[in-house]
């Protein structure tokens, strides 16, 4: 495959006799959209977990830009550029919108964010930029005009957006967003799904699971299914559609269910 970002081989993670993921194999090229899809329980959040450092994989191997990252840490795989939004909002409620984009960002200023006590001039600087850099990201996501409002008192929506504000604001190489349209009408989720896009188009390599099957089936570059931890089916929007396995495993059972 051409220039993989991400590669799993055979990546297991089990919960005593729960096989979460259960030996899954894929790859996450430079650029792409890709989404993982299977039913409630699948093992989609789990094998973001392990992807991101959140959990160790009790087997397997993961590569990131052709690392061996198998076994590191969240923070580590931050730094190295992986960063996630996750199916329950995570942001700093009580703070501003822009300190959430600000702390999401300080691990790459030399001062540090609650250390600097302003005594030297270059610290000062490098909290204007800081914060000059910080407000690009809210621009970016639509949010300058409430820069300065606690995260708290932002509608659901909007708290999506900043929760994707700090993951972009650490520059990652590739971003896992967690079931990013949950909770959201069918007009907000068309703003998601035109967002991640735009966020590709950034050069960001997208790595999205998400259960709105329009959705997925509309931005996605590859599709790869998951069911009681294994892999199923992998390929274009086009091909995950006519595969009759899919069909019956995941499609099928949402349809009995719905
Ligand atoms: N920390 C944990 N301890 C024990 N079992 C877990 C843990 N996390 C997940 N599981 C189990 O692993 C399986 C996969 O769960 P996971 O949350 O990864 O599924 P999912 O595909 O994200 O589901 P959903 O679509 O509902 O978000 C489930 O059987 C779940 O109960
Ligand atoms: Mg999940």
């Amino acid at each position: 495959m051409a220039d993989p970002i991400l590669e799993l081989k055979d990546v297991c993670r089990f919960f005593g006799g729960v096989r979460a993921v259960d030996g899954v194999s894929f790859c996450v090229s430079k650029g792409q959209i890709k989404s993982i899809i299977g039913p409630n329980g699948a093992g989609k959040t789990t094998l973001f977990n392990v992807i991101a450092g959140n959990m160790k994989p009790t087997k397997g191997n993961i590569r990131l830009q052709n690392r061996n990252v198998t076994m590191l840490p969240d923070y580590k795989m931050a730094s190295l550029g992986v960063t996630r939004t996750f199916q329950t909002i995570k942001i700093f409620s009580n703070m501003t919108v822009l300190e959430n984009v600000m702390i999401a960002r300080h691990p790459r200023s030399r001062a540090g964010f609650f250390s600097a006590a302003f005594r030297f001039p270059w610290m000062r600087r490098e909290e204007t930029s800081l914060i000059r850099e910080s407000r690009k990201y809210l621009e970016f996501f639509d949010l300058l005009g409430k820069a300065d409002h606690p995260a708290h008192t932002l509608p659901f929506k909007e708290q999506r957006l900043l929760e994707f504000a700090r993951a972009l604001a650490n520059e990652p190489v590739i971003l896992l967003a967690d079931e990013p349209a949950a909770g959201l009408n069918t007009r907000e989720t068309k703003d998601i799904a035109a967002l991640i896009k735009r966020i590709r188009d950034t050069g960001v390599t997208v790595l999205l699971v998400e259960h709105d099957m329009s959705l997925v089936m509309d931005i996605s570059d590859e599709i790869l299914v998951l069911d009681f931890g294994k892999k199923i089916a992998e390929g274009t929007p086009e091909h995950i559609r006519k595969n009759d396995e899919v069909i019956a495993v995941y499609l099928g059972r949402r349809a009995e269910g719905a």
